[in-house]
């Protein structure tokens, strides 16, 4: 058993972690900062009045950003099913490759729920979508009891993402701070592609 544990940490040391594209990089710091942004934005928006200049300014912010989340999260999902991401870090115990696998396929259905749920809210709700401006198709009609279903969707799938969120930081600080194992790494710009 110390022989397995001792030849893992070996492996660890001489096989550094291999690395994720530069393209996978990219999408996922532009999605982290537009998703908490959209997050922020989106519990502030409970403290502007309603019926006031702010609330349409905000809102329709709130709604464009979103489109764009939605565009930049089907471009990841495509990206993700048409490559193969780097294989777990050498040495990584099977119950945490396990528990990743789960919380970041859960991820990736919380950001597709998210902007979709939205969307989808607001179509069949009197105001539609604008997209910085431009009016986009809405994909139902006025519908008080949609509008307020997937509201709920929207509001419910919102904090399960703030949940995920802390417990996808909270993972990625305990691999850089305590287990010092490259996992951290894997993901920031800069360095070199093992
Ligand atoms: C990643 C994308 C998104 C995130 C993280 C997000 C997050 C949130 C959050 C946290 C809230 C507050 C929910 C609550 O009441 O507790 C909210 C409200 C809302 N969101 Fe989003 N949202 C996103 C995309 C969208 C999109 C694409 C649309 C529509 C095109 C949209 C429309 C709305 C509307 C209409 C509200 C309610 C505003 C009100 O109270 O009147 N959201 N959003």
């Amino acid at each position: 058993m110390n022989a397995i544990v001792e030849g893992n940490a070996l492996q660890a040391q001489v096989r550094p972690a291999a690395r994720y594209t530069w393209q996978a990089i990219v999408l996922h710091w532009l999605l982290a900062v537009l998703i908490i942004g959209m997050l922020v934005l989106g519990y502030s928006l409970e403290d502007i009045p309603r019926n006031t200049p702010a609330r349409g300014f905000y809102v329709n912010l709130h709604k464009s950003f979103g489109v764009l989340a939605l565009v930049l999260v089907l471009v990841r999902l495509g990206w993700r099913f048409s490559h193969k991401p780097p294989p777990t870090a050498p040495g990584m115990p099977r119950w945490q490759a396990v528990a990743a696998a789960w919380s970041h396929g859960l991820l990736y259905l919380c950001i597709l729920l998210q902007p979709l749920s939205g969307y989808l809210g607001s179509s069949f709700g009197k105001y539609g979508v604008k997209f910085f401006g431009i009016e986009l198709p809405n994909w139902g009609w006025e519908d008080k009891a949609l509008r307020g279903f997937f509201g709920e969707v929207h509001e419910a799938v919102g904090f399960t993402l703030a949940v995920l969120i802390a417990i996808h930081v909270l993972a990625a600080l305990k691999h850089l701070l305590i287990d010092r194992d490259q996992v951290f790494q894997r993901m920031m710009p800069g360095g070199r592609r093992s």
